[in-house]
């Protein structure tokens, strides 16, 4: 499974690519404005900075919401930088959208996904990632893992090559259970990934193990 990093935080961009398990990055314009990166300059150029860091794909949010506001943004934001996916939300433009940058060679990832009908449209479209959100299911008691399953059913189904980006992941078990559904990739906070490191065995055992190579 991929691991991408959920934020516009430069600074943990590269701590997550340093510890060597980072495949790309996953930005929207929230995690943008956290960062206080505002204007269309600043804000193509932090594309690029991320760019910069990583070896993977980085998606790139479109804010307009109609066919020919998502075309322009979504081809300047593809010509900034080969490692860029331009992310488009599933709303009846951006299928249309999807589509036209599927035509054109431009890689998308399809945003704001809450079910399976909406997923089955992305991967008709052609896009490369699907992102069902999954903590934000589970904020309104639904449980977004159930969405995974799904449309892992629904791709296998037909041999979609859409790759399944569980998005809104907020701890551990969301990484582990995904991994086991088999979602393709999961963008997850630092704190999520290097939660995975954690267990109280690990540190007792190598805290005897170093207390018995002294002896
Ligand atoms: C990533 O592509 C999504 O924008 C992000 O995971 C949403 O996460 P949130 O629900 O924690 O805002």
């Amino acid at each position: 499974m991929k691991f991408f990093i959920d934020t516009a935080n430069l600074a943990q961009i590269k701590e997550a690519q340093d510890l060597g398990v980072l495949d790309g990055v996953t930005t929207n314009p929230s995690l943008m404005a956290k960062e206080g990166i505002k204007g269309e300059g600043n804000i193509l150029k932090h594309y690029v900075d991320i760019c910069n860091i990583v070896t993977g794909d980085v998606s790139a949010e479109v804010i307009s919401t109609d066919f020919e506001g998502m075309v322009k943004e979504g081809e300047a934001l593809a010509d900034l930088h080969p490692q860029i996916v331009v992310k488009v939300p599933m709303i009846k433009d951006g299928v249309k959208a999807i589509k036209y940058f599927t035509e054109k060679g431009i890689r998308t990832n399809c945003t704001l996904v809450f079910s399976a009908g909406q997923a089955l449209l992305a991967a008709k479209a052609g896009a490369t990632y699907v992102s069902p959100f999954i903590g934000r299911l589970d904020d309104v008691s639904t449980d977004g893992l159930v969405l995974i399953e799904e449309i892992r059913t629904i791709y296998d189904n037909y041999g979609y090559q859409t790759q399944i980006l569980a998005a809104s992941v907020r701890h551990p078990m969301h990484i582990i259970n995904c991994a086991k559904i088999g979602a393709d990739v999961a963008t997850c906070p630092l704190s999520a990934i290097t939660a995975l490191l954690k267990h109280p065995l690990t540190d007792s055992g190598l805290a005897q193990f170093l207390k018995d190579a002294g002896k």
